[in-house]
């Protein structure tokens, strides 16, 4: 529970109301508003939520101006260098680093449940083969809520916890599958003496008819992703999340909702959209051609995977995903990677100009993730997909955060009302 640290005062006509100020333990203060209406009889208006807090969290922290993300305090560099996945997945989820006991005794029960009910294949045969897996991600996830009844009952914690460990252990495969599914190739399932990353590739791309050992460096950058994108705090897919769990609605359906809300280009999408940008700007030359476009107003086109709502100096997961980018190539031997080459020097001149300085506009997560995943072998398409698996113990962590807050209501916004005012009906020969 906050404490309250100071008031501040709001005058308008002839009312003085005294507002509550909340100091939080890192970031700015935020004045509480909840009472407005009731003693003020007015709303506030913060369409796209630029300053407005939704909630109180312990979970993760942005200071956007220093370009630090931590993670119950520990940063986003130091995990992504010394920590894996799961173990970041149970910081998210309970708060503390784990001991060798805990991660073993989690690591466990994530790999119990990486298989889904096979009956959900049947599902998969009712997309059309070029359906985008994100598509099928969306009808899938959702999906679960009618396969697994006996861990929908939010109220129960036991059943939360059961849901929990069920979507971060099923989400790779229902993603693999999505992707198998497209390319017509059989379905492989999980194996549980592979670690989460290598699980992943090996669902992705082994085939029946050969042997496949996944490359552990390549599994090591696999779950590097995993770690940049598993949570960042109130972001448009977990509001989402928290919005749809505020009604009561079961952690499936919460979590397809996120996924719905991820796709699009603005938010997870802008993986694939950037990946597709710089193959289209194609060489080093014609990027003057697009930055001029990027800043022309009367031309819809932005720099995907430039700027972000909160970073106004650096997105620290860009850096270590820039570094992955060298690495993850120099391993594959893909030297002079021509996508590669006109990343490193868009983001060269996009920094020099002072169209991106000035508006505070630089690289984020998703400018080079697509690279990486390129070089692994997987098509555009399946960037998203991969962005929302890694999200869902973010997704997950902030849903039981947020059943478990003695002050949870459901979320409903108010609106300024611009609409008719009250008017008769008008017969149809009439109008
Ligand atoms: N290229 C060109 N101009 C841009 C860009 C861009 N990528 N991003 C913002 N601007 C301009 C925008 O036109 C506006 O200019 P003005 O003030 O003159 O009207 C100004 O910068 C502020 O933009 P905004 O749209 O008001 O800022 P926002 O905080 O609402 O949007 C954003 C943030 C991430 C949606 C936006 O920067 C964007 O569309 N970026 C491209 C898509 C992208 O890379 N998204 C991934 C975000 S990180 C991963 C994730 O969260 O999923």
């Amino acid at each position: 529970m906050v404490n309250q640290t100071g008031k501040a005062t709001l005058t308008f006509g002839d009312k003085e109301l005294e507002l509550p100020i909340y100091t939080p333990t890192a970031g700015p203060d935020v004045i509480d508003i909840t009472k407005l209406y009731a003693q003020g009889g007015v709303f506030t208006y913060d369409p796209g939520f630029t300053s407005t807090a939704s909630c109180d969290s312990t979970i993760t922290f942005i200071d956007g101006e220093k370009g630090e993300l931590l993670h119950r305090g520990y940063p986003i560099d130091q995990l992504a260098e010394k920590s894996h996945f799961l173990e970041v997945c149970y910081l998210l989820l309970y708060g503390h680093l784990p001991t060798a006991a805990e991660i073993d005794d989690f690591e466990y029960r994530v790999t119990r449940h990486t298989m889904v009910h096979e009956q959900m294949t049947k599902f998969y045969s009712g997309f059309r083969r070029d359906a985008h897996p994100m598509a099928i991600m969306v009808g899938v996830v959702g999906a679960m809520s009618a396969f697994y009844h006996d861990s929908t009952d939010i109220a129960d914690p036991w059943q939360r916890e059961v849901a929990s460990i069920r979507m971060i252990a099923k989400m790779p495969t229902i993603a693999a599958m999505a992707y198998k599914y497209t390319i017509g190739q059989p379905f492989v399932y999980p194996r549980n003496d592979l670690d989460y990353a290598s699980n992943f590739l090996n669902m992705c791309f082994s085939v029946p008819a050969e042997e496949y050992m996944p490359n552990p460096i390549l599994s090591r950058a696999m779950d590097r992703i995993f770690t940049l994108h598993a949570d960042h705090e109130q972001n448009a897919s977990t509001s989402t999340v928290r919005l749809a769990g505020s009604s009561g609605a079961n952690p499936f359906a919460c979590v397809a909702a996120g996924i719905a809300c991820l796709w699009g280009p603005a938010h997870g999408g802008a993986n694939q959209a950037c990946l597709e940008m710089l193959k289209e700007i194609g060489s080093v030359d014609r990027i003057p051609e697009f930055i001029a476009r990027a800043k022309d107003k009367d031309d819809p086109f932005r720099l995907m995977g430039f700027g972000h709502r909160v970073y106004k100096n650096f997105d620290p997961r860009a850096k270590v995903m820039k570094q992955s980018a060298d690495e993850v190539l120099d391993l594959l031997g893909i030297e002079d990677n021509p996508t590669l080459q006109v990343a490193k020097e868009l983001e060269k001149q996009a920094l020099e100009d002072p169209y991106f300085t000035e508006k505070k506009l630089f690289p984020n997560v998703d400018f080079y993730s697509g690279i990486i995943l390129e070089a692994m072998g997987f098509p555009t398409a399946m960037f998203t997909p991969i962005f929302a698996l890694s999200r869902t113990v973010g997704w997950i962590s902030q849903w039981k955060e947020m059943l478990t807050d003695p002050g949870q209501k459901i979320g409903r916004p108010r609106q300024l009302y611009t609409g008719d005012t009250l008017r008769d009906y008008v017969d149809v020969e009439k109008r």
